[in-house]
């Protein structure tokens, strides 16, 4: 397995590149599956859960094409409308393919994905909301299994808590469903809004897009469009903390600063400077002591949780005592232990971590649990004295593009060490997975069995 080996104590300085959004690129893929013609999708991001998405697409009957960040899918036929179990538990995303295949093919197959590294997120929102809209489900043997022989038909569906998949995966049922769907307690985040650009551009009439309504008027057929996934906010933010945490000079380019507005409230309450040099670009800066500020997180707009681990790392280096407390997810503060094996002093409380600092860390070596508990861990590594190794970094590679060569373009000290059967798998998982040998198929299989994203 690669680590990173990272030297801590360099700040970081420079432009940082922000790759196209992975929880955007996830749900725009599988939406490909709604049509029988082409889809192609630019600015994807090149990271492992896209390659398993991918994967996943391959054998559910879609022809894939790729250059560089632009990937085309073409799914004449549903050859088989399943999401076998292999792959949904290295990757629980897999189950945003329920709701296209039933609306296209009226049948899917899905393994139930189980808990988690973060919590125990069930998909009981996204089974009732399809249950809503006519379909049949049976839950067996560790399957969901959807039944819609006539076709969905739209319906009213009151979310009884936000969920982003949930809603992802019912607006794309919808789309093909008779009638209207009116999703109530909708999720607004930016990923949610991406997703419904694509199905308009697909010939789909939705309304309410980033609000807590969203309308779908269903249509009976979609066509094939061209269209550009966001910049990915979490990768852009993780940036932005790394800028910080080194008190360095960090210019994030490429991004949204409008979906980072609830961090860069932060940053700047904790004393950090975040400009806008140009349109797309965020600067960061620290120029005093930086000091503790109190973290709720939140659905978007407000604070991110896939920003709370690497938030939790940035305020051990503030004075004072930070409270951080995570509503989302139940157990996403395993990176706390870790960081406090690298001398940080955090105080685990229910669903609130309490954070005393300033710290100097010091280098340890460290164990990644879950995609962001490990960019915390790198980023604790940034700032720490001495040397960090930070083990089973392929949970970072599951959602971040090339991070330790972005980080050293800006000065970072980083550096990937793997073993000769890794570096085979990483030159293997370039090519095309429909050009994957069939010993090598599907090589999402072989990852470690844990899906926290
Ligand atoms: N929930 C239910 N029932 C459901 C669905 C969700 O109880 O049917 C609960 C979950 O257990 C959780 C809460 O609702 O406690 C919110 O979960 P949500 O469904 O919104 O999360 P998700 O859609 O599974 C996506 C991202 C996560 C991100 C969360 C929250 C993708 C592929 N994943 O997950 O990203 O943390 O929204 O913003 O979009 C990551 O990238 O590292 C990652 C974990």
């Amino acid at each position: 397995m690669d680590k990173f080996v990272i030297t801590g104590g360099t700040d970081l300085n420079g432009e940082i590149a922000t790759s196209g959004s992975k929880n955007s690129a996830l749900p725009a893929l599988a939406a490909a599956l709604l049509t029988d013609e082409p889809v192609t999708l630019r600015r994807i991001p090149r990271v492992r859960d896209i390659r398993t998405m991918e994967r996943l697409l391959v054998d559910i009957g879609s022809h894939f094409d790729e250059d560089e960040e632009t990937v085309r899918l073409h799914t004449p036929n549903i050859v088989s409308p399943e999401a076998p179990y292999e792959l949904v538990k290295t990757m629980r995303a897999s189950s945003l393919v329920l709701g296209p295949l039933v609306a296209r093919s009226g049948r899917a197959r899905v393994s139930a994905p189980g808990g988690c590294a973060i919590g125990s997120r069930p998909i009981n929102l996204h089974i009732f909301g399809l249950e809503r809209l006519g379909a049949k489900i049976n839950q067996t043997h560790g399957y969901i299994e959807a039944e819609a022989p006539d076709g969905l038909k739209g319906a009213e569906v009151h979310f009884d808590r936000i969920t982003v998949t949930g809603t992802e995966d019912l607006v794309m049922a919808a789309v093909l469903a008779r009638g209207e769907t009116v999703i109530d307690n909708a999720a607004r985040e930016p990923e949610v809004v991406d997703l419904c650009a694509l199905l308009s551009k697909m010939g789909a009439k939705i309304e309410g897009a980033g609000t807590s309504i969203i309308r779908v008027h269903g249509a009976a057929k979609l066509h094939g469009a061209r269209h550009m996934i966001i910049p990915d906010r979490i990768e852009a933010g993780t940036f932005l903390i790394a800028g910080a945490i080194t008190r360095g000079d960090v210019t994030v380019t490429g991004c949204e600063p409008e979906h980072l507005r609830a961090l860069i409230s932060q940053l700047e309450q904790a004393g950090a400077s975040v400009t806008q040099p140009s349109a797309g670009a965020l600067r960061v800066r620290v120029l005093a002591k930086l000091k503790t500020v109190d973290v709720t997180t939140e659905e978007h707009p407000g604070f991110a949780t896939d920003l709370q681990a690497q938030f939790m790392a940035l305020m051990t280096q503030a004075e004072g005592i930070s409270i951080i407390t995570e509503t989302i997810f139940e157990n996403r503060f395993m990176h706390a232990q870790e960081l406090d094996r690298m001398g940080a002093n955090i105080r685990i409380d229910g669903r609130r971590a309490l954070v005393a600092g300033p710290i100097q860390l010091s280098g340890a070596q460290v164990i990644a649990s879950d995609l962001r508990a490990s960019a915390s861990l790198v980023l604790a590594g940034l700032a720490a004295s001495g040397e960090t190794t930070v083990d089973r970094v392929y949970h970072i590679d599951r959602g971040y593009e090339a991070i330790e060569t972005k980080l050293a373009g800006a000065g970072a000290r980083i550096r990937r060490v793997g073993d000769k059967r890794t570096s085979d798998k990483q030159s293997s998982d370039k090519q095309s997975p429909d050009k994957l040998p069939s010993d090598k198929q599907p090589a999402a299989n072989k990852q470690p069995e844990e899906a926290s994203a």
